[in-house]
């Protein structure tokens, strides 16, 4: 009998500090961005580059928050109306953003600042190519994969073509990896924009439809090489 508890309490304590037990992933409410000025923009700018040494220290959900507001966020402009962090052609937002983490695969919700679960389990290294992984990314703490979805385009009332959509998105990208880029300067963290991304795994993990295209990935975390605030 005294043997039967002893496994029991042993098995017990197995499970609870599992990981899986430990960090059952679920969507996250995130918190209003930071937006306290630690630095001029003219200062973000110019220290802004890639950093390849980001460690895999956990973000705080208030950074998680900072960064994907500033990837996809949604403002309040000057005049008290509602605007976007970055632009986007004829007002289609057809550029979606997933964070990747050590729990799960997430998928940004702007207009609720949330991020929403699509699959739980360290999916990172499909962040990176598979022929070339780049460790850093596979340890970063958050990528963001940028994925274009051609159904917002069902919205327009403007006829767009497929290769003009496909621009736009690509402009859309770029705006936002650089709001990214620097948002992470301005709280001292490192990225690094990658093109790199096996998009055969993510698409999987992912369950990306065939309306949906991955344009690229981003690594965000702790750099040693960037000046904190
Ligand atoms: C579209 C694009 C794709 C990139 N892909 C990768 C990549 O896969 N891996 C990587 O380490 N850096 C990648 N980079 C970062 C560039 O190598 C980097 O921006 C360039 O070397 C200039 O350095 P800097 O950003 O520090 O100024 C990419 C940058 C862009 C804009």
């Amino acid at each position: 009998m005294k043997k039967f508890f002893a496994s029991a309490i042993l098995t017990a304590a197995v499970i609870l500090t599992s990981p899986a037990f430990c960090a059952a992933a679920s969507d996250i409410s995130l918190p209003a961005p930071s937006i306290t000025r630690t630095k001029s923009l003219g200062e973000v700018m110019r220290e802004r580059q890639s950093s390849r040494d980001i460690s895999g220290e956990p973000l705080s959900k208030q950074e998680l928050a900072n960064i994907l507001w500033a990837a996809n966020g949604i403002t309040k402009r000057f005049n008290g109306s509602e605007g976007h962090v970055n632009p986007a052609a004829l007002g289609i937002y057809s550029v979606d953003v997933y964070a990747v983490t050590a729990e799960g695969i997430y998928l940004y919700q702007p207009d609720k600042n949330k991020l929403k679960l699509v699959t739980a389990g360290d999916y990172r290294a499909a962040t990176t190519s598979s022929r070339h992984p780049q460790d850093f990314a596979i340890n970063a703490p958050l990528n963001l994969v940028y994925v274009e979805n051609s159904d917002a385009w069902k919205k327009s009332n403007h006829p767009v073509n497929a290769e003009r959509q496909a621009a736009f998105a690509n402009i859309a990208a770029g705006a936002m990896c650089q709001s990214v880029a620097l948002m992470a300067h301005n709280h001292g963290y490192g990225n690094c924009v990658r093109g790199s991304v096996d998009t055969d795994a993510f698409t999987k993990a992912a369950k990306l439809s065939n309306t949906q295209k991955i344009l690229f990935a981003q690594s965000v975390g702790d750099s040693a090489n960037v000046a904190k605030g």
